[in-house]
């Protein structure tokens, strides 16, 4: 596997592969890899000739300095995990080789980061757009792969892909999760055990929420069944429960033929978000 930890010489490699007719599949993450982020590897390497994948943690998506901070960084154990996945590059830049000046650019996403993270982390969405139009420049994919688990950022990158005028195929991909239904995550490591218990009530919401709607109940019944579910657990703090339509990321009604669950939720200190068809 080929580390590639600047800007131009990532640049260079991604455009000679271009001129052969190669086509570069890929998969942006912040590390902390798992099997999820391997999942998303797995299908770019199904359908590309070349699978590059990024290592970034990128401050200007976090709207909390603790939260940077916290976050994971696991060098070795993502290589390896790259290695064994068969990855043709790794590109592991700092962060002024992705943004060599410190303008922040500011994105119109046309209603879609209003709700949900949107509303929750403020400036979040703009730093997601910003960080992947930049390695969008730099890796020159023809797909590209994101997981539904981070279901609202998948939506926003579908459509400023589009908006931004670039010819990238954005292919969505399912949540992996653990036995007991917890989603996988690379905040997961920092959850104590019994967290990491009391985790798995957040799909378990999801699922209630879903059964709940299968037997005819209202969005309003069982936003409250849900809810009050969850605040029966004292180690779990919602921050938001949302029934939205799948497509605009609005919040629906009855009738939708079609409902997404969304879930933000604190455990132990560490913010979890969840989401799940449930209609
Ligand atoms: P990160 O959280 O590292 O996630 C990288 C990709 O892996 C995202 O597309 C995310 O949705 C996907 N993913 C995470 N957990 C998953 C799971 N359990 N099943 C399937 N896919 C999963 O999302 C980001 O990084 C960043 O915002 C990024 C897009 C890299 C921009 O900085």
């Amino acid at each position: 596997m080929k580390i590639i930890t600047t800007a131009s010489e990532m640049m260079e490699f991604a455009t000679a592969q271009r001129a052969t007719g190669v086509t570069i599949g890929f998969v942006p993450t912040m590390g902390a890899l798992h099997e999820g982020h391997a999942s998303l590897i797995r299908a770019a390497k199904q359908d590309n000739g070349i699978v590059v994948v990024s290592v970034f943690v990128n401050p200007t998506q976090f709207n909390q300095d603790t939260d940077l901070e916290k976050y994971p960084r696991t060098f070795d154990s993502d290589k390896s995990l790259l290695e064994r996945e068969s990855v043709d590059v790794m590109f592991f830049p700092n962060v002024s080789e992705v943004y060599p000046d410190s303008k922040t650019p500011s994105y119109e996403m046309d209603g879609l980061d209003k709700g949900m993270e949107g509303a929750n982390r403020p400036g979040h969405f703009n730093g997601v757009v910003q960080v992947v139009s930049r390695l969008f420049d730099l890796t020159k994919p023809s797909k590209a792969y994101f997981g539904e688990k981070d279901f609202q950022q998948l939506a926003i990158i579908k459509h400023m892909t589009h908006k931004l005028g670039y010819s990238i195929n954005i292919i969505g991909c399912p949540t992996l999760r653990e036995d007991d239904g917890l989603a996988l995550s690379s905040r997961n490591i920092r959850l104590t055990t019994q967290g990491r218990i009391t985790a798995n009530q957040i799909s378990t919401a999801l699922v209630l929420a879903k059964t709940h709607l299968s037997q005819g109940k209202t969005l309003a019944d069982t936003n409250k069944k849900v809810n009050d579910r969850l605040c029966a657990f004292t180690d779990i703090k919602l921050e938001y429960l949302e029934l939205v339509n799948p497509t605009t990321l609005k919040p629906t009604s009855d009738e939708d033929p079609a409902i997404q669950a969304c879930i933000a939720a604190w455990v132990d200190g560490v913010r979890l978000i969840d989401n799940m068809r449930v209609k």
